[in-house]
């Protein structure tokens, strides 16, 4: 399997020296160039799953392997996109770009790379702003370059697009595809829009809360692009609200009975 979660368990102590558990036991299993969606209600755990895979977040249990290799920390063969672009203000669209490729790269295959990548988002001509003249959709596809720029076998992207307007969203959706079917990455992207999941991935997997877990992981089989008026979109998305629904109630009613009894 080209990455493997396998019994995957992950603990927080608090400043009590209590310890809380985001999930215990998350078996996750993707294949190469797949496109696989992470939904689920706030808090059950999709960013701290993302953090451990990108090597950020240490491992409390189980493990995660990359063709096979365990992964113990961050490195090169992981990228992430995290939803704020978290670009250096300081530095210029290209010099964002090039920042991680040093030590890497020479420096002219550094200045080719991010030459290409920038183009990929459509930003060459951007190259010498700074990230403040840029918008925030602008400024998420140099975060995207940036990521791609180090030709990682994974792409993590954590609610990449949340912050951004329909239409832009809409933009990026299309290029995103078609940088995955150009670069062949294998993508785990987290988002809180059912439409979102179902329109980009191959995958789309569902996760419930307290404790955190898999509840469910539908294929998508359908062509690209997908239309939301398909009859085939539409059930799907039925069925994930109807699962996401009931867990979001659950966490609710469960926080209304703590209010409660306080
Ligand atoms: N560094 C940390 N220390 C302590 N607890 C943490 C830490 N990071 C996350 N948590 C807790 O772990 C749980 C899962 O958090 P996480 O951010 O992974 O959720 P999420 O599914 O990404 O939620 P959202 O959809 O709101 O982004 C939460 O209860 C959170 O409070
Ligand atoms: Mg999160």
């Amino acid at each position: 399997m080209f990455l493997a979660v396998d019994n995957l368990g992950k603990s927080f102590s608090d400043q009590d020296d209590e310890s809380f558990e985001v999930f215990s036991e998350i078996d996750l299993n993707i294949e190469e160039n797949q496109f696989v969606s992470l939904l689920g209600p706030s808090g059950c755990g999709k960013s701290t799953l993302l953090s451990m895979v990108a090597g950020l977040e240490s491992i409390s249990k189980g493990s995660i392997k990359l063709e096979g290799e365990e992964i113990k920390k961050a490195g090169p063969d992981r990228g992430m996109v995290f939803q704020s672009p978290s670009l250096f203000p300081w530095l210029n669209v290209k010099e964002n770009v090039l920042f991680p490729l040093k030590g890497h790269w020479s420096k002219q295959e550094a200045s080719e790379r991010a030459d290409r990548f920038l183009k990929m988002v459509h930003l060459s001509r951007f190259k010498n702003h700074y990230t403040h003249e840029l918008s925030g959709g602008m400024q998420q596809r140099v975060a995207i370059a940036r990521a791609l720029a180090m030709d990682p076998k994974v792409l993590l992207m954590d609610e990449p697009f949340g912050a951004l307007d329909e239409q832009t969203r809409h933009i990026l959706h299309e290029e995103l595809m078609k940088i995955w079917q150009e670069t062949q990455k294998t993508i785990l992207f987290v988002t809180h829009s059912i439409q979102e999941a179902i329109k980009l991935s191959d995958r789309v997997v569902v996760m419930g809360t307290r404790p955190g877990r898999i509840i469910a992981d539908f294929t998508i089989d359908l062509p690209r692009p997908r239309k939301r008026e398909d009859e085939e979109v539409i059930a799907l998305e039925r069925k994930v609200m109807d699962l996401l629904e009931g867990e979001i109630n659950k966490v609710l009613k469960e926080e209304l009975s703590h209010e409660v009894s306080y």
